[in-house]
């Protein structure tokens, strides 16, 4: 995944590329480039390997000037990050600049093919093929090439483009990428995601595959791939930049982190609207939800061990089977899946290649579909249509490891389970309305779950040099402890795994010995005895227990564990999403205590738009 901006208005480009590629950082952090266009018709590239701070300061030295331009951030995929392979990527004479994100499948036919016309290649990327390829096509009018280019490239792409020819036009296109154009008095923007452009404009359009924008400081013209115009009103987007920014906390993690109890609010109060027997949020009939045979829960990375809880929680309350798979794994193994079968796939970004593909084949199966998606106008959230979206609204997430976009995906599987529960009859419906009062009341204690802070940085600064972390729980708790001992691999790079405690003696316990430090979450009631024996186990092998546990069960666990984190008593379903809190400052307090790049994980991508 990498990240586009694009500028054309009345103010110097360079500043306002920089600035939206600063916010897009999370999209790819390996190289980094502008070109802009100067008064006197000449398009300047600079590009530089590694953290953005380098161009900047390549920049400062050798300034560019100009009122368009257009910028990338890359995170590599086909050629190392090098400067040469940083995007933009010129035509041989230097009058088309383009940016470009994901993968064109065709390029090395297209990149034969255009060497036979003499065209010289400088960089190893696929990008390097669409600049030659519109030179070449190039007969005055660069809306007419692209559109033309755009019948010859295979796979998905944003594009930016930038030609000497035409000074006063900015160009993009889409396909199976996100692309956001934004419109403000005197000026037009491109990013592939909003909070690039959010400090100059809240009026966007998300374009749609295969579409173009032709962009000038007078406005903005949409065209589909026959060149005919195409209307679409300005979304006006309801966050600010406030909402995108650190806000006084030294990561966007840990912000994130502490946004929680609004994005719990947020999720709930529109699916707590009218009769709370109606679930007209829910996308699905009560004679479907009592038809329902089977659901499928498809994600990747955080959103699958979300729907590794919406397993439990549903199976439990709805009484109606449910198999969480891999969105990678999910597509290629010919999935059982058909009518009265419902599939729902989990995305923060809705851009995920490999959830959109699963989602697809779920859905040429005759499956109905929903998405729990956070990204209004993504991909899978057009895919699906907005009807059958269910939409978290965690706000943007801006961190690359995934924390509150996380706990809403895990709210929205309670608030799925519950509904369909009592669609199905599965559940009383007083038992419901108090789950759903519980519901109501558990952003007030996430608040108070955010306390235990301070003791895990202590706890983390004893613990950071360690080199492997096992996180152990059973039943809501293991799904958790998958989702703990992933931000803690992403974040500090500490060997962690997760195993249901159960399954410790049959293999893992080999790895436990002195020293070793295993973190065991404690939400259920019904599983106490048994985890408590397996917390004895561990500790007969000399390792080093921290305990995330509920309150009113710490009477039992203390003198079982090393450490006691606490958090607030609540209903057995509720407790694991109090618990996910001091799980993820875990993960962040020994990544900072390591000094580690928090916010920007080395080698990972906030979404991957890539098989
Ligand atoms: C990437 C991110 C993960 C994320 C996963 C799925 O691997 O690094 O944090 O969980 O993609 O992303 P999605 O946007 O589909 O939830």
């Amino acid at each position: 995944m990498c990240g586009i901006v694009g500028y054309i208005g009345s103010q110097q480009a360079c500043p306002i590329l920089m600035e939206g590629l600063g916010r897009l950082s999370y999209r790819g952090y390996d190289s980094a480039g502008v070109a802009v266009l100067d008064a006197a018709g000449h398009i300047n590239v600079r590009k530089a390997k590694g953290r953005l701070e380098n161009l900047a300061g390549l920049l400062e030295q050798s300034p560019v000037a100009g009122l368009s331009g257009i910028g990338h951030t890359r995170w590599a995929t086909h050629g190392e990050p090098s400067d040469l392979n940083a995007h933009p990527h010129t035509d041989l004479k230097g009058g088309i600049s383009i940016v470009h994100n994901v993968i064109i499948e065709n390029h090395e036919s297209l990149r034969r093919h255009l060497q036979n016309q003499g065209c010289v290649f400088v960089s190893q990327t696929d990008t390097e093929v669409v600049a030659h390829l519109l030179s070449v096509l190039y007969e005055g009018d660069m809306r007419d090439a692209l559109i033309k280019a755009m019948g010859m490239l295979e796979g998905s792409y944003a594009l930016g483009v930038l030609c000497d020819a035409e000074p006063g036009r900015l160009l993009c296109a889409r396909h199976e990428s996100p692309l956001v154009v934004g419109a403000a008095n005197g000026a037009a923007f491109i990013a592939s995601d909003i909070p690039a452009m959010l400090s100059h404009t809240r009026d966007v359009i998300f374009l749609q595959d295969k579409e173009i924008a032709v962009l000038s400081a007078d406005g903005i013209e949409v065209f589909d791939q026959l060149g005919e115009a195409r209307r679409h009103e300005l979304y006006h987007v309801a966050w600010d930049l406030s909402s995108a920014e650190k806000g006084g906390y030294a990561h966007y993690m840990l912000k994130e982190i502490h946004e929680q109890p609004q994005a719990l609010q947020s999720t709930f109060t529109p699916r707590n609207v009218g009769d709370p027997h109606e679930y007209r949020w829910l996308p699905v009939t009560p004679e479907e939800a009592k038809r329902l045979r089977k659901i499928s829960v498809v994600a990747c990375g955080t959103a699958y061990h979300a729907g590794v809880f919406g397993k439990y929680v549903i199976e439990k309350l709805a009484r109606v089977p449910v198999t969480a798979d891999i969105a990678s794994e999910y597509r290629y193994r010919d999935p059982i899946i058909g009518e009265e079968e419902l599939f729902i796939a989990v995305s923060q970004s809705g851009e995920t290649a490999d959830t959109l593909a699963a989602l697809r084949e779920a859905k040429r199966r005759g499956a109905k579909i929903l998405a729990v998606c956070n990204v209004v106008g993504s991909t899978i959230a057009r895919e699906v249509g907005d009807t059958n979206t269910l939409y978290t609204y965690a706000g943007p997430e801006i961190a690359v490891a995934s924390t509150k976009a996380y706990m809403t995906q895990v709210e929205m599987m309670l608030l799925i389970a519950l509904a369909l529960a009592d669609m199905r009859g599965t559940i009383a419906p007083e038992e419901a309305e108090r789950l759903r009062h519980e519901l109501a009341g558990l952003p007030a204690k996430a608040e108070k779950a955010l306390l235990t802070e301070e003791k895990l940085q202590w706890f983390s600064s004893t613990a950071s040099q360690k080199k492997h972390v096992f996180f152990v729980g059973r039943g809501l708790d293991f799904a958790l402890s998958m989702e703990a001992a992933l931000k803690l691999k992403e974040v500090s790079y500490v060997f962690s795994e997760a195993y249901a405690a159960g399954e410790l003696k049959h293999g893992p316990i080999a790895l436990l010995q002195e020293g070793r430090l295993v973190v065991a979450t404690i939400t259920q009631p019904s599983l106490l005895d048994k985890t408590l024996s397996n917390l004895r186990e561990i500790k007969a092998r000399g390792a080093r227990i921290l305990a995330v546990c509920r309150e009113d069960l710490q009477d039992r666990v203390v003198g079982e564990a090393d450490e006691l984190i606490l958090i607030p008593a609540a209903d057995d379903l509720l407790a694991p999403l109090l618990a996910v809190i001091p799980l993820q400052l875990f993960a962040y307090c020994m990544a900072v205590a390591r000094g580690c790049d928090v916010d920007k994980p080395r080698n990972l991508a906030k979404s991957v738009t890539v098989e």
